[in-house]
């Protein structure tokens, strides 16, 4: 995508050089490695070393606690570029500056806030633990429980796909809160060290159809116990913490988006560079209406997406004291997320089928990008899901999943 096309959202000076920083990284640095990263499934240390040497981690963290202080959309930036060439690297950039980050930075004691800085800014990427075996659309439905033991809490349960956990340091585990006497209170957040909270650790790995390189794992918890100052406490209180929590990860779906977006766009620019070169009947490909009227419905959906996802990213929704809030709008970030992923994978199918049989080889990186990109209709909330946040919003009314909810 040119400078020209865009600019129309009108970013600042500032805003265009950290772009450029992050194009040249991912260009010079990341795109070279990513075809080895997918081969050989391993999590990129080199590229996280340089996200961290380039400030590409940490970057929403304030001043106060040593951070630039960047915003929701100058992460963004960075991560769509990243995502050009390896969505691998593009996913880690998400949760560096995205996500858990969010809500501990949100949320969090004071201590916890230097705690999870200081991680992100030495390039750790948080590992959110939400979904279970049996809890995955109806996330609100978890079972893993944190019994309250005095001044501690004890964790018992078991997450599934949890993106990096197990080379994140940080876990930010939701669970279902218990008092000491066995009543339920709700839901809320609790930070696990990796290597240093007894009762954490990590069953299988899934094996994955894209982005190979990001391990997706299990996360146990075993009598997991943890003091008073692992506690993220939503503010409205454990019973409506589950949706305080929720309202941090539209962060997070933000910039699962945008690697979508990146993965689109990186797919676009080499079938257009494709279209330019591959000859056929005497003249280029592009030269044929019908791969024109292929690469101008790709950029359509592209822009069309950019401006959901950018729009997502400066909105910010409702607060826990009910005024403007630090996280993007539920209903935007969820409408930005079902028209990006959907418009994406339609983008890198058509861009493979303008390489012809080059697409499908592993020669080339397209094959890579229409597995990588698959996913994004489904991690962090389905675009069945998050149509129904849309429908909330839009009818002004809760809408209830389980089969008793439409009982009134
Ligand atoms: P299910 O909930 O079982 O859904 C199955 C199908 O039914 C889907 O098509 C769904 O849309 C549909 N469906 C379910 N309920 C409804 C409904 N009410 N209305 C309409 N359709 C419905 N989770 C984490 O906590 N942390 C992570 O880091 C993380 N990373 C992930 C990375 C990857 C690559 C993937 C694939 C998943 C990841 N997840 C993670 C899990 C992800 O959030 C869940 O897969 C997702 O929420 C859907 O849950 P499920 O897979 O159990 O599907
Ligand atoms: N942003 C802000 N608040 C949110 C939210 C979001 N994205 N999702 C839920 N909430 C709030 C609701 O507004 C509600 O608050 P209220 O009680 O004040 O009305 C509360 O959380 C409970 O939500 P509700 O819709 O009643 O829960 P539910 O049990 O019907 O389940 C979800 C719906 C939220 C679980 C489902 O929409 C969802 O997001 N599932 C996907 C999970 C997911 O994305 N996992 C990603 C893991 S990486």
């Amino acid at each position: 995508m040119t400078e020209e096309t865009t600019n129309h959202w009108a970013l600042t000076r500032d805003q265009r050089d950290l772009r450029a920083r992050a194009r040249a990284l991912a260009e010079e640095v990341i795109a070279p490695r990513a075809a080895e990263v997918d081969r050989t499934e391993k999590y990129p240390w080199e590229n996280v070393a340089a996200l961290q040497e380039n400030g590409f981690t940490g970057m929403t963290v304030p001043a106060e606690l040593g951070g630039p202080g960047h915003s929701f959309l100058d992460a963004v930036l960075v991560v769509e570029e990243m995502a050009k060439v390896c969505g691998v690297t593009g996913r880690i950039a998400v949760e560096a500056n995205m996500g858990a980050i969010s809500a501990i930075l949100a949320y969090g004691t004071d201590q916890q806030r230097r705690m999870a800085a200081d991680f992100v800014l030495a390039g750790d990427k948080p590992a959110i633990c939400i979904t279970e075996p049996d809890a995955g659309s109806s996330a609100s439905m978890m079972t893993t429980r944190a019994d309250k033991r005095g001044d501690r809490y004890v964790l018992n349960g078991k997450k599934h796909w949890i993106t990096g956990a197990s080379v994140s340091r940080l876990h930010l585990i939701f669970a279902r809160v218990f008092d000491d006497d066995g009543t339920e209170l709700g839901i809320g957040g609790f930070l696990a060290i990796r290597d240093e909270t007894p009762g954490l650790s990590f069953g299988r790995r899934e094996p994955t159809m894209g982005l190979r390189g990001i391990p997706e794992m299990e996360v146990l918890f075993e009598d997991m116990e943890v003091g008073q100052e692992m506690v993220v406490m939503p503010p409205s209180g454990w019973r409506r913490g589950f949706g305080d929590l929720m309202n941090a990860y539209n962060s997070q779906r933000v910039g699962a988006g945008t690697v979508a977006l990146g993965l689109a766009t990186g797919a676009y620019e080499l079938a257009l560079d494709f279209s330019k070169k591959r000859e056929q009947f005497g003249r280029p490909i592009a030269e044929f209406q019908g791969l024109q009227w292929m690469l101008a419905d790709m950029s359509v959906k592209l822009e069309a997406a950019r401006s959901l996802t950018y729009r997502a990213a400066c909105s910010r929704g409702v607060g826990t004291d009910g005024t403007t809030g630090p996280f993007p709008d539920p209903a935007m970030a969820a409408q930005a997320k079902i028209f990006t992923a959907e418009a994406s994978i339609e983008v890198v199918n058509q861009a493979l089928q303008t390489f012809g049989a080059a697409g499908y080889s592993r020669r080339n990186p397209l094959e890579r990008m229409y597995r990588d990109v698959r996913m994004f209709t489904i991690g962090g909330g389905t675009a069945q899901i998050l149509r129904t946040v849309v429908a909330t919003r839009i009818l002004d009314r809760k809408l209830p999943q389980t089969r008793d909810g439409y009982v009134t």
